[in-house]
Formats: C-alpha cells, structure tokens, sequence
C-alpha cells in the first residue's frame, strides 16, 4: 500500500527570510560577550584561590565589567530593536503568550512527540520560553552587575552616587579610588557593603541559573537541528532557514 504524503509536507525544500541582520549581529556578540563574562566570572569567584592580589582583584573586575558594558550596551539596543522588529524578531515573537499561543505550544509539543515536529520560520513556541527566561536572567545580570561596577570600581552609570556615598568627610569624590582607604570614610564604606551584598548574591545566583539555561538553550539547537532540520544554527549567520513543511507561522 502506498502512503500518501501529508498536506503539510512541502514536495521540495523552501526557504524562508527568518533573521534580520540586527538580530544576528546581537546572537553573536551575546554570545561571545557572555562566554567572556562567564570565563572572567569564574576566575572572580575563584580569586583567593588563585592567591590574586588586591591590585590583581580589581583589574580582574575591570576586565569583566568591560566585557559588561558591551553585553548591556547590546543586550539594550535588542530590547529596542524588538519593537522595531517583524513577526520573527520583535516582541510578539519573542515573547509566550498572545491570542492562541496555548494551542499552539500544545500543537508543537503534540506534533514533536508524534515524530514528526512543525518547523517554524521564527521561534517555535517552546523556544519563546526558553528565550524569554535567557532574555530576564540577562537583564538580571545587566542590572546587578552595573550596580557592582558602582560599588566597586565606581564606574558608571552609579559609580559617582556610591563614591559620594563612602567619600571621606573634605575628600572630592571623583578622585575616590578602589582600594584607596585613605580617601573614604569606613562608617559610610561598611553601609555601602552591606548594600552592596544582595546585588552580589543575585549576580551569583543568576549567574548559575544562566549556566543552566544557556546548556538547555545548546541542547534544545541541537535536538531541534536533528529532529526538524532547518538549518537553525546556519540561519543565524544566513538569516534564512530551509523548511519542508508548511510553517505555521509562515506570513
Ligand atoms: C551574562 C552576564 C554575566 C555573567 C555570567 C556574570 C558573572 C559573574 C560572576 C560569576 C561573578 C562572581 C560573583 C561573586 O564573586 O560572587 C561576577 C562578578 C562581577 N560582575 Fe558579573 N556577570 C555578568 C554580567 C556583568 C555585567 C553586565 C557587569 C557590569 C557591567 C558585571 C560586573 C561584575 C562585577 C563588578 C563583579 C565583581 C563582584 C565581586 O567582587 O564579587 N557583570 N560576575
């Protein structure tokens, strides 16, 4: 007995225009940005075992806030972009939720249990979870991680606020140094410590929580690439995705 080809199966490949030129270039330099921020996080919290020096501390500090402000500056410009952006790349693409996005997770999952997964041009509906829970740990990250660049390098945007804050009594604040003693009042210094510390802890928290979700993020590219093809991981140098079967969210 012969099979009939189902509806939705395309009889030759297509392709389809999926990312647009803002959207990979900010993939990448996330990418490399974040690797970055975790390799230097790592050595940051590792530093007494590593018998770093003070000065060592804080050039190790310098070097991963720098790598910060070029994953902030990025990560920004994307959340901008997102209005900006088409079906695929603004936010009712990114985000879950909407009218229908129940039935159409349910219809992915159902489709992809069944063997024969729906392709997507855009991100499929489980993905949206998975990129919107990246998108907050990272914006965690950026928040905390300017508000230590402040406390402990005194570097912008709240560095000049926390220099203020522990300067001693006649000492201009600009001129308050990390690990200068002599110019900051210890009182106002153990105060801005302690406020300092929660920052410290959710920085660490979400960085282990990005872990995790930046490992699932490799896993759920490289199950989808083997079960639905696709040309995923090529299509975020490409910007195109080649699809045989109809997309659901195809325009
Ligand atoms: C994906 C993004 C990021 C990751 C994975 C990350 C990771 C880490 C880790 C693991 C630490 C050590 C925490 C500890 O000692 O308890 C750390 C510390 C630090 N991070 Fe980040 N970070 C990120 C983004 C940023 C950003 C955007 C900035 C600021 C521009 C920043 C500034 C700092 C500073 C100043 C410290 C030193 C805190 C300390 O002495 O413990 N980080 N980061």
């Amino acid at each position: 007995m012969t099979q009939r080809p189902s509806p939705d199966v395309i009889s030759e490949y297509k392709e389809f225009v999926a990312w647009d030129a803002p959207t990979r270039w900010f993939h990448w330099i996330n990418a490399l940005a974040v690797l970055a921020l975790i390799a230097t996080g790592l050595v940051i919290l590792n530093d007494d075992a590593l018998g770093l020096s003070a000065g060592g501390k804080i050039l190790l500090k310098s070097i991963h806030a720098s790598f910060g402000y070029v994953m902030a500056i990025n990560l920004l410009w994307r959340f901008i972009w997102a209005f900006y952006g088409d079906r695929y790349t603004g936010w009712r693409g990114i985000l879950p939720g909407g009218s229908g996005y129940l039935t159409s997770l349910r219809a992915y999952v159902l489709s992809f249990l069944s063997g024969e997964p729906q392709q997507f041009v855009g991100h499929n509906p489980l993905a949206r979870i998975g990129i919107s829970v990246l998108f907050l740990l990272l914006l965690i990250q950026l928040t905390t991680g300017l508000v230590i660049a402040g406390t402990d390098l005194f570097w912008p945007p709240f560095g000049h606020w926390f220099a203020q804050w522990v300067a001693a009594p006649g000492v201009d604040p600009t001129s308050v140094q990390p690990g200068a003693s002599d110019l900051i009042d210890k009182a106002s210094y153990q105060a801005m410590r302690a406020f300092r510390a929660p920052f410290v802890q959710v920085h660490e928290f979400a960085f282990y929580a990005l872990a995790v979700v930046i490992t699932l993020h490799i896993i759920a590219v490289v199950l989808t690439e083997l079960h639905e093809g696709g040309s995923i991981t090529s299509a975020m140098f490409t910007g195109r995705k080649i699809l045989t079967r109809k997309p659901p969210d195809a325009p």
